[in-house]
């Protein structure tokens, strides 16, 4: 086993000068000073982990306690051992994700089943267990695919928003951002927010600014909050912003409830599941006000960015493909959408080949946590990891970009190539389906992942049956470099491209 933790350098300085533009001007800035803090907090970033995989072989020591690995098998057993059957807590970096609470909830401790407030942040694999249970089945694949007319709403407004740009280039990881909100806010209240239809400059600025909080030490931000500075505050007060305003979403929800008025929709909300829990359970069980709000800022949070950043990087690399591969692509579209303006059923969405190894090979190379997730190895006795004795509580953990670069299942990993995926004479057809994790897998796995998919596939049929999608110059290999701050982002934080009607 390699051991690189002794080569990690220290932190030396942060300068928040990002804070003085608006979003979207600063990401250079940030993905440097993202690099200088993933040393300052002894993790390395997923490339530098993928390059060590490269050299040293699959197990490599990243740091003092922590053990990366790469499964050389086509079945991906030991990656399901971790992160499936050992049923093992979550590794301290989670604590971390703290950094992004509401100052006025890190001094409660009213909270009933969690000490951390973001879902993905609990850390006992038990805990996690009990509170999953109360909504995975929100998110069944049943239950999204009674969201669709919600999502062809939202879609035929995007569609509408692009025509009004009259062949302006259009930010598309904007709208997707405003289609996300309305569509995550329609699912957890019912509540129809209609962020896309007054699509503004600024009008993603705290989803957006909330994940960069992440990058500012605490000691940094403590300090500018204080200054009498109008886009700093807003930037420092965004994770209080959003949480206030679920706030108020739950309050109107729970006055409802009290009234007597929320049986009457069709579909259950998030809420409404939330509150049925709380009905039924013992009174030590019960939800607080306080989870109540940070289990749906937490969906909003994961949901917004994760699909906005998936499809900007999907629709960017379509746009820069050769002619016969766009057309090959919309000729699926063409002919499973006769008309352009009536959007397909979920289950003809779902069976259109081309579509779907454009949106795998869009997370294969593009998925927005492709990150080193880490578990903790068991209590008691060594952990065997493939031939390694790690001695229990080593944190531990792999990492789907090295999955998904792997170069004896995926062949030319770093092309960006849907025929692999079409390719039915493929012997490795089933070890790529095995490798491709985009959402991870096992107990922890994104629990919006049949949303995530149907709202993008949607937006993506739509969007390519009606328009060709051609590239811009402010969208370039620059400005669409891979910048991390827990999940990846554009480091230009847009996607400007260019919508001509698709005749
Ligand atoms: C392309 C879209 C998406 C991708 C690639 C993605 C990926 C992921 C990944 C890799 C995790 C595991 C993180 C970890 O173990 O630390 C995760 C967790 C999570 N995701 Fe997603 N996600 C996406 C969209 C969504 C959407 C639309 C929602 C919600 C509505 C959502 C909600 C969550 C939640 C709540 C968790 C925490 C799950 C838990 O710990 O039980 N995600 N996601």
């Amino acid at each position: 086993m390699c051991d690189q933790s002794s080569e990690l350098p220290k932190f030396s300085s942060v300068v928040v000068r990002c804070l003085t533009r608006p979003s979207g001007a600063h990401g250079r800035f940030i993905l440097d000073q993202e690099k200088k803090i993933s040393k300052y907090q002894n993790f390395l970033n997923y490339h530098s982990i993928d390059d060590l995989f490269k050299v040293y072989g699959p197990v490599v020591r990243i740091a003092p306690t922590t053990v990366a690995f790469l499964d050389p098998d086509y079945e991906q057993q030991t990656t399901r051992m971790v992160y499936t059957a050992l049923k093992l807590d979550k590794g301290p970096i989670y604590n971390a994700v703290q950094m992004y609470m509401p100052a006025s909830l890190k001094t409660r401790d009213t909270l009933t089943m969690v000490n951390s407030q973001y879902r993905v942040a609990i850390i006992e694999h038990n805990v996690h267990a009990k509170y999953k249970c109360i909504f995975s089945s929100h998110y069944s694949p049943g239950n999204i695919a009674l969201l669709h007319p919600d999502m062809k709403v939202s879609v035929e407004l995007l569609i509408q928003k692009i025509l009004e740009a009259k062949g302006q280039p259009v930010d598309i990881f904007h709208g997707m951002h405003l289609v996300m909100i309305d569509l995550i806010l329609k699912s957890t209240f019912g509540h129809d927010q209609g962020a896309l239809e007054v699509w503004s400059e600024h009008s993603h600025d705290i989803i957006i600014d909330i994940p960069q909080q992440g990058i500012v030490p605490k000691w940094l931000f403590s300090l500018v909050r204080r200054f009498p500075n109008k886009r700093w505050q807003t930037f420092c007060s965004s994770s209080d912003t959003l949480f206030d305003t679920m706030a108020d979403f739950v309050r109107e929800q729970q006055k409802e409830k009290d009234e007597g008025r929320l049986d009457e929709r069709d579909n259950s909300t998030l809420i409404e599941r939330l509150f049925a829990h709380n009905d039924s359970c013992a009174p030590g069980d019960q939800l607080s006000f306080e989870d109540m709000t940070s289990e749906s800022t937490t969906h909003l949070l994961a949901g917004v960015d994760a699909s906005a950043v998936a499809v900007s990087y999907i629709l960017w690399r379509f746009a820069n493909q050769p002619l016969g591969i766009k057309q090959q692509i919309q000729a699926e579209l063409d002919d499973a959408i006769p008309d352009a303006g009536v959007l397909p059923n979920w289950k003809t969405l779902h069976n259109l080949p081309i579509l779907d190894a454009l949106f795998k090979e869009g997370l294969c190379l593009y998925g927005p946590i492709p990150t080193f997730l880490e578990r903790l190895a068991p209590r008691g006795v060594p952990l065997n990891l493939l031939g390694y004795q790690l001695p229990p509580g080593t944190v531990i953990g792999t990492q789907s970009w090295s999955m998904h670069q792997n170069a004896r299942i995926f062949g030319n990993p770093e092309e960006f190539d849907i025929s692999r995926w079409l390719d039915n004479t493929n012997q490795l057809q089933d070890a790529m389906s095995q490798a491709w994790a985009p959402y991870r897998l096992g107990t922890r796995i994104c629990i919006g992942q049949h949303l995530a998919r149907g709202a993008m596939k949607t937006v993506l049929a739509a969007l390519l049956r009606n328009f060709d999608v051609l590239p811009c110059p402010e969208t370039n290999d620059e400005t669409m470099d891979m910048m991390e701050l827990f999940g990846m982002f554009p480091v230009g934080l847009s996607c400007k491209l260019k919508f001509h009607p698709h005749t």
